[in-house]
């Protein structure tokens, strides 16, 4: 018969040290990021905005990294708040400049402890009028980019021992509405592509996990749009739409000690959104 696994008591870590029966569990030291390297890519973008918020928040320094010179704008802000940050300029579909940055971000602090594939675009094109090109923008942006940007950091982080890869998907990885066609193949790649790094990680102190919104309020969102707007407000069981800072907690969990056990699992984050129907 197979002997179960016994639970170590007390439990490893500080607790043993201190004598203290749960000081290791501490929100604040379970959750903390402190001196921790955190690269963000779109991170010009809505939804970064509500992460680099949360990661600087937990003690975090941020590698803000886009592709327009807005980013530097950002850096300034988060320095300017007491945040040890850098910007990065690059195209994270472009292969040469991805492995680049990646080591010019690694050169500023010594390492890259989280690596969160955030940048996207989205097309709205009926199928039948969709052109190649269109698709490929959208296949190499949310889901090319999500695999150079994380093999980069990876070899890295296999170096150091630790890492955590992030990668941004959306309630579409899971479902679909029309003219998104190109979106919704990419979001549900990232899904597969998370579990598949967690598999060839295994035993290296990498995770890979994806981070799955509803529908959030930034530019890249129709919250303008009144109908769409009663739509989504009155589909979500919360009612409302998600703001950035409810990305921010999750990432925080998958990021910090707190997500050490969550591996090549997609984390839904959308008030409900995908627990409904009519
Ligand atoms: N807003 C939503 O409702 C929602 C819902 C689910 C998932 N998401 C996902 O969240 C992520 C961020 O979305 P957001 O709403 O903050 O969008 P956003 O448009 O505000 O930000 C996206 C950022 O990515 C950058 N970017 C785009 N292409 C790039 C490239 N090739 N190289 C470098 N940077 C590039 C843009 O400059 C922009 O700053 C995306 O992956 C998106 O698919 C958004």
């Amino acid at each position: 018969m197979e002997t179960a696994p016994q639970i170590a008591t007390p439990i490893p870590g500080a607790d043993a040290a201190d004598g203290h029966l749960f000081a290791s569990l501490a929100p604040q030291r379970l959750f903390s990021m402190e001196g921790k390297v955190v690269l963000i890519t779109g991170a010009a973008g809505g939804i970064a905005m509500g992460l680099a918020r949360g990661f600087a928040a937990a003690g975090a320094r941020l590698l803000l990294a886009d592709y327009t010179d807005a980013v530097h704008e950002r850096v300034a802000q988060f320095r300017a708040a007491g945040c040890e940050a850098h910007g990065l300029v690059f195209d994270v579909t472009d292969p040469v400049a991805v492995a680049a940055a990646v080591a010019e971000g690694a050169a500023v602090w010594g390492r890259i402890d989280v690596a969160i594939n955030n940048a996207g675009v989205i097309v709205r094109t009926p199928f039948l009028q969709l052109s190649p090109e269109e698709w490929q923008k959208v296949i190499d942006t949310d889901l090319t980019a999500c695999f150079l940007v994380a093999q980069q950091a990876a070899r890295l982080m296999v170096k150091q021992g630790a890492g955590r890869i992030i990668n941004m998907g959306s309630i579409m990885n899971h479902v679909s509405r029309p003219n998104l066609v190109p979106y919704v193949s990419a979001k549900a790649g990232v899904s597969g592509f998370t579990r598949a790094i967690a598999a060839d990680l295994a035993g290296t102190g990498v995770t890979a996990n994806a981070l799955a919104p509803g529908y959030t309020i930034t530019p890249f969102s129709q919250a303008a749009d009144k109908d769409f707007n009663a739509f989504v407000s009155g589909w979500t069981p919360a009612r409302r739409w998600g703001r950035p800072e409810d990305i921010a907690g999750a990432a925080l969990l998958l990021a910090s000690d707190a997500g050490a056990y969550i591996n090549g699992h997609t984390l839904y984050i959308d008030g409900g959104f995908l627990s409904v129907t009519r």
